[in-house]
């Protein structure tokens, strides 16, 4: 599996794409701000784009999925159930997906972890050994708790299972905050929010967060 990170739009989020490299089958995650970027590298690589992921439905992470549903009707957007809610504008093909699901884009295999804690319905993606983190997790930070919907409970046990993953599997931020990109390994040492979730510190945990 192959992926590309963009940088788009005022708040520096991140999206991927990520695509089987035989089939050129692809999905998009969490398109937003400059769709046409994501589209001039879909058209330059030839690849196919099969569904839309999104983490969560905050709008800086989803005001782009209308570029791709208004070309492509039958395109499958999948969000976890709890966000559905914030959603402004269904888009025509709306999937819910459910923790520990394997989902299958053509050729791709794409893991499910529910993470709440910035929104109810906060997920991460993981595919080709590296994991999309959206707001849940940052290079060095976590996300923020103090939203509509945000607990910093439910955050902590999210970090509790975040910090379970192998530390060779690689980071892939929603936004571009102290770096673009690292891996659990590094996260383990450097993220206080991981460091405390790991060593089952929970009160030191939700104290820092808020
Ligand atoms: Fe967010």
């Amino acid at each position: 599996m192959k992926t590309r990170q963009f940088k788009l739009g005022p708040m520096d989020n991140f999206s991927y794409l990520l695509w089987d490299a035989d089939s050129k089958e692809a999905a998009v995650i969490d398109p937003a701000w400059q769709p046409e970027k994501l589209q001039e590298f879909i058209k330059q690589e030839g690849l196919k784009l099969q569904c839309v992921l999104l983490t969560h439905a905050h709008p800086d992470h989803v005001n782009g999925v209308v570029f791709f549903t208004r070309a492509d009707n039958d395109l499958p957007v999948y969000l976890h159930e709890a966000d559905y809610f914030m959603l402004e504008g269904k888009p025509p093909v709306l999937r819910p997906v459910h923790d520990g699901e394997k989902l299958e884009a053509g050729a791709l295999r794409i893991g499910v972890l529910h993470t709440p804690g910035h929104t109810p319905g906060s997920v991460c993606y993981q595919a080709g050994g590296g994991v999309y983190t959206g707001d849940t997790l940052f290079v060095g930070e976590c996300g923020r708790v103090d939203l509509p919907g945000s607990s910093a409970e439910a955050l902590y046990d999210s970090f509790v299972r975040l910090s379970g993953l192998p530390d060779g599997t690689a980071v892939y931020p929603g936004h571009s905050y102290n770096g673009d990109k690292s891996t659990f390994g590094v996260q383990k040492e450097y993220n206080l929010y991981l460091k405390l979730a790991r060593a089952g510190r929970r009160d030191e945990f939700l104290k820092a967060v808020r």
